[in-house]
This record gives structure tokens, C-alpha cells and sequence, in this order.
């Protein structure tokens, strides 16, 4: 199949692009450098020259607090941008896929959340995520929007390396109790968006690593299995943290859509592990 990847630079378009690299796809990888999605005439030209069969929209602008400073600048980049592409793909009848995230919704519901509940997008980046999944619902049907969580990758910026370094340095650890999502290996969504391509059933997914955990849990596990122990965290509630965007506080995603299509992610604690001995890191 013809598939183009917006965000291929990007810590999960860079994923995608290897693991679908090793299948029988003709990749094309694009990113801000060939194109901005905000520019919808530019948008439906490229895709249109470029002809893929199918979209996989990574592309966004993922500096959660960043959005919170500028909002309408945000729903611009990842609402309009995800509606520009899913227009340009319609136009040619590709099938897209665009990716969501977590924050679509409001954090308040006492277990994890499933691919048709309500949302309600508390912060700017949400609510900007979910202004993308509007315009690709109404775009075309031949959709697949796909919500995950808190990813770690290699090479890029993330969570794990940032504690991993705090460690390392000697400094004070502070994290979060009161904030719960599913953390999300790249390399394990990437091949479940692979496996993805080749089903063509429509609809919303939540692809995340099974489970959940608060961001100290998330921390605690990583020093645990790389060597830390005996450094401590100190817990802290997310009210002592000054941010610009305020996350939902209990968002885990469960993978009912994904499963009832043969697609499973593995626990994000076997996903940690896996990351890290993939690092050199690995110590048990
Ligand atoms: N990271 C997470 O924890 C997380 C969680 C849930 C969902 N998601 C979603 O997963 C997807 C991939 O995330 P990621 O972490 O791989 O993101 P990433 O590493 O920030 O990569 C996104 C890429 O999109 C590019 N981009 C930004 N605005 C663009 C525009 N207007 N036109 C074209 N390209 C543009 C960025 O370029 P610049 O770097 O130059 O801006 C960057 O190369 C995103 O849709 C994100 O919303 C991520």
C-alpha cells in the first residue's frame, strides 16, 4: 500500500516510519520541513501529488503547555491542520488515520476509558486533539482515530530520560501522585498502527500499553528497574506544580476497538523494561 506519515521526525513518525519500512508498503515520511498542515491549499496539493492510499496523521504540535499559552494558535496546528489532511485524503479516497490523544477527556470517571465515552477536553492541547477528531469524523468516513497516552521513545525527549538524568545528577526528585494515565511504548503503538493499515474497519481506537499508573508510580518503576532503588522521589500533589496546562487527572484508555480486531498491546511495565534494556539500561 501508498502510505504517507505527517510528523515522521516526530518520536512516534519516526517509529512508524522503521516499523513500516519492514513491510510491503511504498512509505512516503513528511514533516513541517515539506509541509504545514495549517496551509489547507498546500495541504490538499501535496497529498494529492504525493497519492497515498492511506494517511497516518502524526503531525501535531505536542507542547501541551505551549498550547495553554496559545490557544487558538493550537486548535489551528492540530485541529484544523488534522482537518486540512483529512480533507486532502477524502479528496482522493485515501483512509486516514489520526492520531489523539488522552486528553480528550475530562479525567473524572472512576475507571479507564473506553473508545465511545463522552468526551470533554479540559486544556487547550485537548481540546485542540479533540477539534481534530471533529474534522476527521466529518472529513470522511473512512477514519480511524486513534487515542493514546504519555509516549516514550527512543531519541526523542521524554519522561523516562528526564528522570533517568535527574537520577544520574544527584538532583531532587519531585512527582506527581494525583495524575494517572496509560504510559505508551512508540515502538509497541507503532506496531499496532501497522497492524492497524491493514484493517479497514473505521471507528475510534485507544492504543495504549495495558495498564496504568501515576506519574510516580511511572518514575518509581523506572529508577527501580535501571539501577536507581535507592533514590528517592518525593511525592507531591499537582496543585504544588506550576504549569500552564492543568492534565486530566484520571485518564487511562482501555483498548476494546483494538481488541475485538486482534490488536493488544503488552503491560507498560514489559514495555518499560523493554525500552530500557533496548537502552543498555536494563538492570534486574
Ligand atoms: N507525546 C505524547 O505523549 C502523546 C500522547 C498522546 C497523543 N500524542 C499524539 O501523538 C502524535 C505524535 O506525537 P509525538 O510525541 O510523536 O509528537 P512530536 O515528537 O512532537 O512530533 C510531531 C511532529 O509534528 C510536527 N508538526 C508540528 N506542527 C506541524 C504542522 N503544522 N505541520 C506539519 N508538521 C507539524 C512537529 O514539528 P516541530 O517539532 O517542528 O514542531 C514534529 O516533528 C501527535 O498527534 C500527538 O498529539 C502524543
Amino acid at each position: 500500500m501508498r502510505v504517507l506519515i505527517t510528523g515522521a521526525r516526530g518520536r512516534l513518525g519516526s517509529a512508524l516510519l522503521a516499523q513500516l519500512a519492514g513491510k510491503n508498503h511504498a512509505l512516503t515520511g513528511i514533516d513541517i520541513q515539506e509541509l504545514d498542515v495549517t496551509n489547507f491549499n498546500a495541504t490538499r496539493d501535496l497529498i494529492k501529488e504525493i497519492a497515498p492510499e492511506m494517511i497516518i496523521h502524526a503531525a501535531a504540535w505536542t507542547d501541551v503547555d505551549g498550547c495553554a499559552k496559545e490557544p487558538d494558535r493550537a486548535i489551528v496546528q492540530n485541529g484544523f491542520g488534522a482537518g486540512h489532511v483529512a480533507q486532502a485524503a477524502a479528496a482522493i479516497n485515501a483512509r486516514v488515520i489520526y492520531i489523539s490523544s488522552n486528553e480528550v477527556f475530562d479525567g473524572k470517571l472512576s475507571r479507564p476509558y473506553r473508545e465511545y465515552d463522552i468526551t470533554n477536553p479540559v486544556n487547550p492541547y485537548g481540546y485542540s486533539k479533540w477539534v481534530g477528531e471533529q474534522m476527521v469524523r466529518e472529513a470522511s468516513p473512512r477514519h480511524q482515530i486513534v487515542r493514546t497516552s504519555w509516549l516514550f521513545a527512543h531519541g526523542g525527549k521524554n519522561f523516562i530520560q528526564s528522570i533517568l538524568r535527574a537520577a544520574a545528577e544527584g538532583k531532587p526528585l519531585k512527582v506527581v501522585t494525583d495524575e494517572v494515565a496509560s504510559p505508551t511504548y512508540t515502538d509497541d503503538l507503532a506496531a499496532a498502527l501497522t497492524q492497524l493499515v491493514d484493517i479497514e474497519r473505521c471507528g475510534t481506537y485507544h492504543l495504549v500499553n495495558q495498564g496504568c499508573c501515576s506519574r510516580y508510580e511511572f518514575a518509581r518503576y523506572v529508577l527501580d528497574n535501571a539501577g536507581f532503588n535507592h533514590v528517592a522521589i518525593e511525592p507531591i500533589l499537582s496543585a504544588s506544580w506550576q504549569r500552564a496546562s492543568t492534565p486530566p487527572p484520571f485518564s487511562p484508555l482501555e483498548n476494546l476497538a483494538g481488541t475485538v480486531v486482534g490488536i493488544t498491546l503488552r503491560s507498560w511495565q514489559d514495555a518499560v523494561a523493554a525500552f530500557l534494556d533496548r537502552e543498555g539500561l536494563l538492570r534486574s
